[in-house]
């Protein structure tokens, strides 16, 4: 009786697209979401590993490869000049874009994973020592575990770990005992968990960090692409995330540090543009963010991601929100009503993604199998394995959608898994 009446739900159930959403426009701006590979249509569902650029993203790049090319902070030429003045406005976008204080506060990265080595490092250099504690949580991807696991080891520092709930969700009242663990020196946590989809407490978490003194790591990775980010709003002391998945460029991320913070720890790495002054005897160093940014920094990229982010500002983060709110409530549904399948992650508040199981088939075998039908979704640990152990599985499917992803998309995808599991089953 009540299978008939989820089965029914499901068929009736719409998805709202927000008033100002312009899909038609949106997939025309990401020419390869209707494009064949293969000889099959592609269903784009790996939003969460990377996601597509729109083409004013490539056009800007390309224009600037093309016309505009030079270096930057180190010329007095115009060309030089002027990709100064480009790669600055592109740090005053993303401070805009997270509502950071200051540009200075804006330290450009390879991405999530550099910027968390860079504060593991520089922060622990200089606020860690030996018997103090770092607390993570159980449900963080490995560049926000192995990089402070080094440093507890290296400093001889207690790693901590918030444990998770059977839903996905963060254990709470758990959370709130360890953050009052003497010599507790940062928390390091995401926003969104890029295995299940947890949108963790995190203002609240902020809150009791900074009552007992403790500093915060805030992974937004999985975050940013999805929903507003206000730096002020949060007070995080820092803030990462990468410009593949916020529809920009590769090779490029975004670190915000608060500006006391950035002033105490010393430099990452070594090298030009972050010097004040060099002596065979002695160096002395930029400001922050130079301090922090050795080397010919990735000026094209800056510049596409900046252009991705005027990109996503003008669709509004509140509708690509709402939007992808839809398509999550849409899937679940349909995937729900799979016999076989059973979701990891079941957070009462989630982003737009959905990892999941099958007691008939291997996460692996679904992968491969429902490429046939141009299906990308990701399959494996997700760079998560103390996720997949907490859950008793050795790897999950994960589709995770974007703003571009639409309902004929999901429903190419349920087909698509129906027919894989069946042949599998
Ligand atoms: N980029 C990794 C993911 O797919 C961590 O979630």
């Amino acid at each position: 009786m009540q299978e008939t009446q989820v089965k029914e739900n499901s068929e009736n159930l719409e998805i709202e697209i927000p008033e100002g959403l312009d899909l038609v426009q949106i997939r025309k701006d990401f020419p390869i979401l209707d494009s064949e590979i293969e000889g099959k249509k592609l269903i784009y569902l790996d939003n969460g590993a990377t996601t597509h650029k729109p083409i004013q993203t490539i056009e800007r790049m390309k224009e600037f490869m093309l016309k505009e090319n030079g270096t930057v902070r180190r010329g007095l030429y115009s060309l030089s000049a002027n990709s100064t003045k480009l790669f600055d406005e592109a740090r005053h976008t993303v401070k805009e874009f997270i509502n950071a204080d200051s540009d200075n506060e804006i330290i450009f990265t390879r991405g999530t994973t550099e910027s968390i080595n860079l504060v593991a490092q520089s922060f622990s250099e200089a606020f860690i020592n030996e018997g103090d504690a770092i607390l993570i949580s159980a449900i963080e991807h490995h560049a926000n575990i192995v990089p402070w696991q080094i440093q507890a080891e290296k400093r001889k520092a207690k790693l901590l770990v918030i444990p998770v709930l059977d839903s996905g969700e963060l254990d709470i009242e758990e959370f709130h005992k360890l953050i009052k663990t003497p010599n507790l020196k940062i928390l390091a946590v995401n926003h969104v968990a890029n295995s299940l989809g947890t949108v963790n407490p995190v203002k609240e978490m902020i809150q009791a960090a900074h009552a007992e003194g403790v500093k915060v790591l805030l992974d937004g990775a999985q975050s940013a692409p999805h929903m507003k980010v206000d730096i002020q709003d949060f007070d995080t002391d820092f803030f990462t995330f990468s410009g593949h998945k916020v529809f920009g460029p590769t090779g490029i991320g975004v670190l915000y540090g608060k500006a006391e913070l950035l002033k105490a720890m010393p430099p990452y790495q070594s090298g030009g543009e972050m010097i004040e002054k060099v002596t065979f005897e002695k160096t002395t160093y930029a400001e922050a963010p130079h301090k922090f940014e050795p080397g010919t920094p990735a000026i094209a990229e800056a510049i596409g991601l900046a252009e991705s982010i005027r990109y996503i500002e003008k669709i509004g983060l509140d509708k690509i929100e709402a939007y992808e709110q839809e398509l999550l409530k849409y899937a679940t549904a349909k995937i729900s009503e799979i016999p076989s399948i059973k979701i990891i992650g079941e957070a009462k508040n989630k982003a737009s993604l959905i990892s999941f199981t099958s007691d008939i088939a291997e996460a692996f075998d679904i992968g491969t199998l429902i490429n046939e039908y141009g299906v990308a979704i990701r399959v494996g640990h997700h760079c998560a394995q103390p996720v997949m152990q907490r859950f008793n599985v050795s790897s999950t499917a994960r589709a995770s959608f974007a703003f571009y992803n639409t309902k004929e998309d999901i429903d190419a995808f349920i087909e698509a898994l129906k027919k894989v599991l069946e042949m599998l089953g």
